[in-house]
Formats: structure tokens, sequence, C-alpha cells
């Protein structure tokens, strides 16, 4: 079943809807679990559809590239110098790169489930990159609206090459979503932008895998970046029906970072309102969270109320820094937006409100080279050199 999340309205599973047709507000698929041990998902093959129970669609229709069963990474060396037990849970070891793929192996499952045969999003580059691979994989048409000149080129050229029809609109992510939409409304396809609460069934396999890795237990603390601010209520949603079901007792404080001048999250939660003003000219370097609109902020807002989490800003300075540091310090290469968990974490651990010792799990949800562009400017270029290795020897002697 399908439910409002404001007023309680329910809409059957078939039917294609993305907001509440009485009241407007967004809706969240119900997912009816009962007594499942938690030894039921042992054995299995370690992707999203280990916890099938828990997602409502046709098991047998299952649009699947093995996603999910992402690694999962004690950090100590950050850890250690921030003073705090740090995992890192690595989204971009995904198919396509990104956590976008649990939502989208859900999403088109449910988009097969019902018949339909084109699907659509808007994105700024992730989302579009998945979708058009899981569409490839379903036999679905599928078309894209991306910001033009605002997509980071892995993810341009993995929707491109997949075989999406791509279009780049004149305006912002909020504005490609806006007119995706209207095309969904007038029954030219089905959305698969995460307003669809099916896409969200998918992600919220991460926080499920969050608390198995940890062996059945909750951390004190999720950190993820936020953009559209589907995957902190998918995350959320994740974490409370495990609770629910009674594997875990805990549950963690959600904390969600944007950039400064991508924030209304953030500011909302900063300025103690549950009201989500929207940024008018979103601005990041990290493109995939430059959002000034985000569809989820209700459910968002939801969750970080809820497990008593927080929301935090921060630079291009402090997410470039951040992505770099993870790279060098721990190996993980991550795309600017993940990075921002890292930064995030940071600077809550410099302003006090992560406790020392706290169990903390960031979320990086993208990988380095989805941003090539990003990372080269970030680096020296290669220095150049004849082949005799008396000239390498000379410049490594001093590393
Ligand atoms: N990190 C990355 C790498 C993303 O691509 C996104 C969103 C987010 C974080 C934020 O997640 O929107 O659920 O809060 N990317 C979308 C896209 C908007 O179109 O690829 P969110």
């Amino acid at each position: 079943m399908i439910r409002c999340i404001s007023c309680n309205e329910e809409y059957d599973d078939d039917e294609i809807i993305y907001t509440c047709s009485k009241c407007g507000s967004i809706l969240e698929v119900e997912c009816d679990v009962e007594d499942i041990p938690r030894e039921t998902f042992e054995g299995r093959r370690d992707n999203i559809w280990k916890y099938k129970e828990f997602l409502p669609v046709k098991y047998e229709n299952r649009v699947s590239l093995d996603e999910g069963g992402t690694p999962f990474c004690k950090c100590d060396t950050i850890g250690d110098e921030l003073g705090i037990d740090l995992y890192v849970k690595v989204e971009g070891s995904n198919p396509t790169g990104s956590f976008k793929d649990r939502g989208m192996s859900v999403g088109t499952t449910k988009a097969v489930d019902l018949g339909v045969d084109m699907v659509g999003c808007a994105s700024t580059g992730n989302t579009s990159a998945s979708l058009s691979a899981y569409a490839a994989r379903a036999g679905l048409k599928c078309a894209v609206v991306l910001p033009d000149g605002k997509v980071a080129l892995g993810k341009l050229a993995q929707a491109m090459f997949h075989g999406a029809k791509v279009f780049a609109i004149d305006g912002n992510f909020d504005d490609a979503l806006e007119t995706i939409t209207q095309l969904a409304l007038d029954g030219e396809l089905y959305l698969l932008n995460s307003i669809n609460p099916y896409r969200l069934e998918g992600q919220k396999t991460i926080g499920m895998e969050v608390v198995h890795d940890l062996g059945w237990q909750s951390p004190d603390r999720i950190i993820l970046p936020v953009g559209n601010a589907g995957n902190i209520s998918a995350i959320w949603k994740g974490i409370t029906e495990f609770r629910d079901a009674g594997y875990i007792k805990d549950t963690p404080m959600m904390t969600g970072i944007q950039a400064v001048d991508s924030a209304p999250i953030a500011n909302a939660v900063k300025a103690g309102s549950d009201e989500v003003i929207p940024v008018e000219n979103p601005e990041t370097i990290a493109t995939a969270i430059r959002i000034g609109a985000p569809v989820s902020s209700l459910k968002a807002m939801r969750a970080i109320k809820e497990s008593n989490g927080t929301a935090e800003t921060v630079t291009d300075d402090e997410i470039l820094d951040a992505q770099k540091y993870l790279a060098r310090s721990e190996g993980i290469g991550v795309e600017p937006a993940s990075a921002a968990s890292i930064a995030g974490l940071r600077k809550l651990v410099e302003n006090g409100v992560v406790d020392k010792g706290e169990k903390v799990v960031c979320i990086v949800t993208g990988h380095v080279l989805k941003d090539p562009n990003v990372a080269i400017d970030a680096c020296e270029e290669p220095t150049k050199v004849s082949s005799d290795p008396n000239d390498i020897k000379s410049v490594i002697r001093n590393l």
C-alpha cells in the first residue's frame, strides 16, 4: 500500500501516483513484514535482494545488476585523528558507481510490475547514469533531463552510452525535475526520481546493510550528503523497519550535510525551524547536490527530528579538502558530493556535536571517477621525465 505522509490517505500499489491527490504531499510505500528472523538473510548473495521480504515489488520480475553489498571500511587513520570509531560505506562500488543503483533496481522492477514501457528522470548526473543502465537491462525506453553544463563528465558519459535519450535544459536540477514531472503527469513516462516512493524502497537497504555490517548493531550516527533528500529519508526508513522487526534496539542520529550555498534543509535545522525554504539559485562544486528545492524535505526533516539527528553546511573548499583527505589517508576515492559527509564530520567533531568515541558511519555516495575533472584539477600535473631511471630516482628519493 502507498500512503501519504501528511494526511495518511491510502493508495493501491498498482496506482501510478507521485503525490497525494488529496493534499499534495509526498507518498511512502508501507511495507508489511511480519516475523522474519534475521537469520533469514544469512547465506544469501550479498546484494540488495537479500532483504527481498522488505522490498515491495515482484521478486520474479527483478531488474538487477547485483547492486548493494558494498564495502564497509573501518577507517582508523581518520577515526583516530578525530577521536571517533569511523566506518565508511562505499556506495561508489555499486554497478554504475553510485548508491542510486539500489533505488533504480527496485524502481525499474516496479516499472516492469506495472507494465510501462518508458521511464524517465531529471538528474544532477548519477540518477540518469543509473536509470539509463537499469532501463537498458530491463528493455525499457528511457529519457533523462539534465541541467546543461552542470553534470560531471563520467555521469554524462554513462547516461549517453547506455542509450538513454538525453535532454539538456537551460536551467538547474529543480527546473529539470519540474519538466520531467509534467511529462510523467501527462502520462508520457514513468517517473523514477526519488519522489517515486519505490526508489526509496531500494535505497533503504543502505541503512539495513549498515546495521547488518555492524553485526546487528546500530551506529551512534550516520552522516551523509543531502541533495534532493531522498537518501537520508530512505536510510531512516530502512533503519526503523529493522528496529520494528526487532533486529536492533537503538537507532542512529541521522546527520545530513549540504553545501553552504545549496542548503535549504541544513538552514532550517540550524534555525530550529520546521519550514524548509527553497534556495533560489543553488551553487556548489559538488554538482550532485546542487539542489535548491528538495522534494523529500518533509521526510528528511522527519528523519532528522525522530532520530535526534542534525544537519550541517560545508564550503566547497572544505569538500575538496575532505575528498583529498579520504583518498590519501584511507585510499577511498569519492566524488565531491560524497566527501561532504567527511567534511561535515570534521566540522561536527570540531564543534563538539559529535562526541569523542562515537561510532560513526559516513555514507560516501559516488565514485571519484564520476567527476574526473575535479579530481585532475586538484592534483599536480604528472612530472615529465625521460625514460632514464635516474631521472625518476632523483625525484622519488626526496618524496
Ligand atoms: N551524493 C551523490 C553522489 C548524489 O548523486 C546525490 C544525488 C546525493 C549525494 C544526494 O542524495 O538527493 O537523495 O539527497 N543525486 C541526484 C541525481 C539528485 O540526480 O543524481 P539525495
